[in-house]
């Protein structure tokens, strides 16, 4: 399997990490044999049609940016839509920084590579959260595969757990916490007293947190993650418009001290029940199972027969993106491989 990268940040680079581990290792799940032909970023690309050996890709993730500098195989200012055209590959994995205004340069990416016959895996919110129904149907169109798992949760199978898992079921609501970077501050905030700038520059460091903070904090992430919930699982057609949104401003540490005598805490919570979804802080009692600390993700799918089930898991960081897009990959392949002819 021929893949073009598309974006060399924090999950960028983990992608190459953990796909250069799948080769040394041989393991060829669904004859999964994948290779890294480009890799292109804001200001150019490295391309070799052959596909990069593992030990290239860790050459050109110590050298750093700009990664078109490499001698070999650099193409320092070409595009990363001029690769998805030119490259010979049978998957884009697109993981640029989330653009929730008009979801570029992520929405060119994902289109050309559909309609050049790519499949494409994705963690980036932005053109899902903006155009998620017309992307679906135009995969569908081009018939390619779309996948998007490391979009919520990151390495926590949230979306596949409520698609199979529950299948047969009916999911009646969704209710979770939905970004780590919020519930890594909030915890900090409220059980070791750190302030709220000290605990998002943490989060910031430890690669949690959204190129640009407003994304996390005032709820834009959380509310990217509800709308990819609720067409994807729930079958609506919404977009990011259509959810009532409050972030974490304004949760002060008097109002989490508060809420601890009551036995409660506060975290910014996502709902997809009734009517109009929702993100907003909300109490919770710190025995209800979506009460999880630090970068912690955790979602509750309220179902007719199986009734309430709680997913949890690390909800951001690279690695966790990372292997998010490998079992998307491993998906497509897998789709392939028993495909009729
Ligand atoms: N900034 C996001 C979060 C990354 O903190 O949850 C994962 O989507």
């Amino acid at each position: 399997m021929r893949i073009i990268l598309v974006g060399y940040g924090v999950v960028g680079k983990s992608v190459t990490t953990v796909l250069a581990r799948k080769y040394a290792e041989k393991v060829k799940d669904y004859g999964f044999n994948p290779k890294v032909v480009a890799i292109a970023d804001i200001d150019g690309a490295v391309i070799n049609q052959r596909g990069f050996s593992p030990e290239k890709l860790e050459t050109i993730r110590q050298r750093g940016y700009p990664i078109s500098a490499d001698p070999e195989f650099g193409r320092p200012r070409m595009s990363a839509l001029e690769v998805i055209e030119t490259v010979e590959a049978e998957v884009v994995v697109e993981v640029t920084p989330v653009n929730i205004k008009n979801a570029e340069p992520a929405l060119s990416h994902i289109t050309t590579a559909f309609k050049t016959g790519k499949h494409v895996v994705t963690t980036n919110k932005g053109p899902l959260a903006l155009a998620m129904p017309a992307l679906t149907e135009l995969a569908a169109y081009n018939n390619v595969y779309f996948r998007f798992s490391g979009t919520v949760g990151g390495g926590t199978p949230i979306l596949e757990f409520a698609k199979r898992c529950l299948a047969g079921d009916r999911i009646l609501a969704i209710r979770g916490i939905l970004n780590g970077t919020t519930n890594y501050i909030l915890t900090e905030m409220s059980q070791n007293h750190v302030t709220f700038q000290e605990a998002l520059t943490n989060a910031q460091k430890l690669g949690y947190a959204e190129a640009e903070p407003s994304m996390d904090i005032d709820g834009f992430d959380a509310a990217c993650k509800v709308v990819i919930l609720a067409n994807w699982i729930m079958n609506k057609k919404i977009t990011l418009k259509d959810v009532e949104r409050t972030g974490v401003r304004d949760v002060s540490l008097q109002a989490l001290e508060e809420a601890a005598k009551r036995g409660s805490t506060i975290k910014l919570i996502g709902s997809i029940d009734g009517d109009k979804p929702t993100v907003k802080p909300t109490e919770i009692a710190k025995t209800n199972p979506l009460c999880v600390s630090g970068v912690l993700n955790a979602v509750t799918f309220f179902t007719e027969y199986a009734g309430e089930q709680t997913v949890i898991g690390k909800g951001a960081g690279g690695m966790e993106t990372a292997s998010a897009v490998l079992r998307d990959l491993l998906d497509i392949r897998h789709k392939l491989a028993t495909k009729p002819t």
